[in-house]
């Protein structure tokens, strides 16, 4: 049977992809970010997971405001990248996984969950950062199912529908027969405002407050709206609903592994929280 090893939460902030190409990582303004960086990969490469379920938000590459679906899935056999307009160079497009992608879309259907199908899609770097920085530019023969939560057009999904939605792909997994081992990405935050008159908005303490409650109790999030989120942690901090859907779908007491956080790169809070998910969870 499928299982699912772990959780990881991590920003995905597109210059990190411009200091990993130009091998920047030990300059003194980005080594606090990928230092904390380095126990991931060291679990990663001990614990040999085979696929990748990243909850993300697209920024506008494969949805944009004309049709914006609160929850979507990927079920393509592959999934190509393209520059968004950061100037990254595009990545390698990404295997993916059909079969488990139907396997999660008939059992999010099943509880009332109704997500968007994409046959076909494109992924953004709010997926190619978070995997660049998993395995560099030796992406190994990892699978991924990427699951879009909609943090950009209002109304958002709430963080208790997110943790419903995360829980939901959580028993979907460990019902599937494969014996894959899995890790579950939620990609974005933490507290960042790009736009407006808050613009380089920061809430360290709120931050911290999310990645404790995180590991510990994180139904203590739900009291929450989605607006909340915008208010606390900034108009793009609610990519934070990413991190509580992949906290979801850890169905065990989880141990925490690992936990980064740094301020600021670029204009955004950057953490990184790594959590084990034990296997007798169920
Ligand atoms: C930044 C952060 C993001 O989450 C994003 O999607 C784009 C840019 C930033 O801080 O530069
Ligand atoms: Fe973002």
């Amino acid at each position: 049977m499928a299982r699912v090893i772990g959780g990881l939460g991590t920003s995905h902030v597109p210059a990190i992809g411009g200091a990993i190409a130009r091998h920047a990582q030990h300059e003194p303004y980005w080594s606090p970010f990928f230092d904390g960086f380095v126990p991931v990969c060291d679990w990663l490469k001990s614990e040999r997971p085979d696929i990748v379920v990243i909850f993300y938000n697209d920024h506008g590459l494969n949805f944009f405001l004309d049709k914006m679906p609160t929850f979507a899935i990927g079920a393509a056999a592959e999934y190509r990248n393209q520059d968004e307009g950061w100037g990254l160079a595009t990545s390698a497009p990404f295997l993916g996984d059909a079969r488990l992608s139907w396997h999660l879309i008939e059992a999010l259907v099943a509880q009332e969950f109704d997500i968007a199908t994409c046959q076909d899609m494109l992924v953004d770097h709010a997926v190619t950062i978070p995997m660049s920085l998993m395995w560099g530019s030796e992406l190994p023969r990892i699978r991924i199912v990427p699951i879009a939560i909609n943090t950009v057009q209002h109304p958002l999904p709430s963080p208790a529908r997110c943790l419903r939605l995360g829980q939901a792909v959580g028993r979907a997994l460990a019902d599937y027969e494969e014996d894959a081992r899995i890790v579950i990405v939620g990609s974005g935050g933490l507290s960042h405002q790009l736009d407006g008159a808050r613009a380089g908005y920061i809430n360290k303490t709120f931050d911290l407050y999310c990645m404790q409650q995180l590991v510990d109790d994180p139904a203590t999030l739900t009291e929450y709206s989605s607006l909340d989120l915008v208010e606390l942690a900034g108009t793009q901090g609610v990519e934070l609903l990413n991190w509580i859907a992949m906290r979801g779908a850890l169905t065990g007491e989880v141990r925490k592994i690992h936990s980064n956080y740094h301020v600021p790169i670029s204009n955004t809070a950057t953490g990184i929280l790594l959590l084990e998910n034990p296997s007798d969870g169920l």
